[in-house]
This record gives structure tokens, sequence and C-alpha cells, in this order.
């Protein structure tokens, strides 16, 4: 979570696998705060936790409209993948990876 004195800035929420992947399920900044390298902050805190609990690779999901996700993920240097039927038939959703970085590696 990330708080200021006027609230809630942004804020991600994920969870590590017992396979080693540290599963980003939401990830958001405040309107006035996008732009501002929050986002990116958010994941190297969420990868510097995920890696004390024994995480290897970053994995996130949104849905194939989501260009600013898109966009936002490949800048942090994930890899992207359209999986049909990922979320049932006829259903595909974009599919992001990446190796966790190495420990202090700038995001
Ligand atoms: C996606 C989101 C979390 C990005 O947060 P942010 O604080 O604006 O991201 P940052 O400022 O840290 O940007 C990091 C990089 O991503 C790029 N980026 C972020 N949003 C972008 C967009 N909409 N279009 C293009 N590039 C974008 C930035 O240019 C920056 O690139 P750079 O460092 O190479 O210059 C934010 O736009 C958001 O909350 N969106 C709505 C919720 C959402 O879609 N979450 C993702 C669901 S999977």
């Amino acid at each position: 979570m990330a708080r200021a004195e006027d609230g809630i800035r942004g804020y991600v929420i994920g969870f590590v696998t017992p396979t080693g992947t540290g599963y980003v399920h939401l990830i958001a900044t405040r309107d006035d705060a996008r732009g501002t390298g929050l986002g990116r902050r958010l994941y190297a805190a969420f990868a510097q936790a995920a890696r004390r609990q024994g995480a290897q690779r970053l994995k996130a999901i949104t849905s194939v409209g989501n260009t600013g996700s898109i966009a936002f993920h490949r800048s942090l240097g994930f890899g992207t993948q359209i999986v049909e039927d990922y979320d049932g038939p006829g259903r595909p959703m974009v599919v992001f990876g990446r190796p966790l970085p190495p420990e202090g590696a700038v995001w």
C-alpha cells in the first residue's frame, strides 16, 4: 500500500505459489499519481517481498483491451502472451511473465 498525507495513492495485492511464482492479482495507482513511477515502485516492493517468500518469477494477467496495463508491464520488462481460452472458452487473456530481478536491481 502506498500511503501519503492525502490518502492511499496506490496498492498491489499478490501472493507466491508453492512452485515459486509471485502472482500479482491487482495493481493500481490513483489517477493523480499515474506516470510518476509509483506503479514501478509498487512492483519493486512486491518483488522484494515475493523473493523473501521463495519466488523465482513474476506473473500477472490482464484483459486483451487493457492497453495501459500491457504498456506498463512491457516497460517493466515482462514478456506478453495472449492465451486463448485462458478464462474459459472464447475468453482470452494477456499473460505477463518475467524472471524475478536480482536483489537490489533497479526497475
Ligand atoms: C497500470 C498502472 C498501475 C500504472 O501505474 P503508474 O503509476 O502510472 O506506472 P509508472 O508511472 O510507474 O510507469 C512505469 C512505466 O510504465 C509506463 N506506463 C504506465 N502506464 C502506461 C500507459 N497507460 N501507457 C503507456 N505506458 C505506460 C510508463 O511510461 C513507465 O515507463 P518508463 O519507466 O519506461 O518511462 C496504472 O495506470 C493503473 O492503476 N491503471 C488502472 C488499473 C490497471 O489497469 N492495473 C493493471 C491491471 S493488470
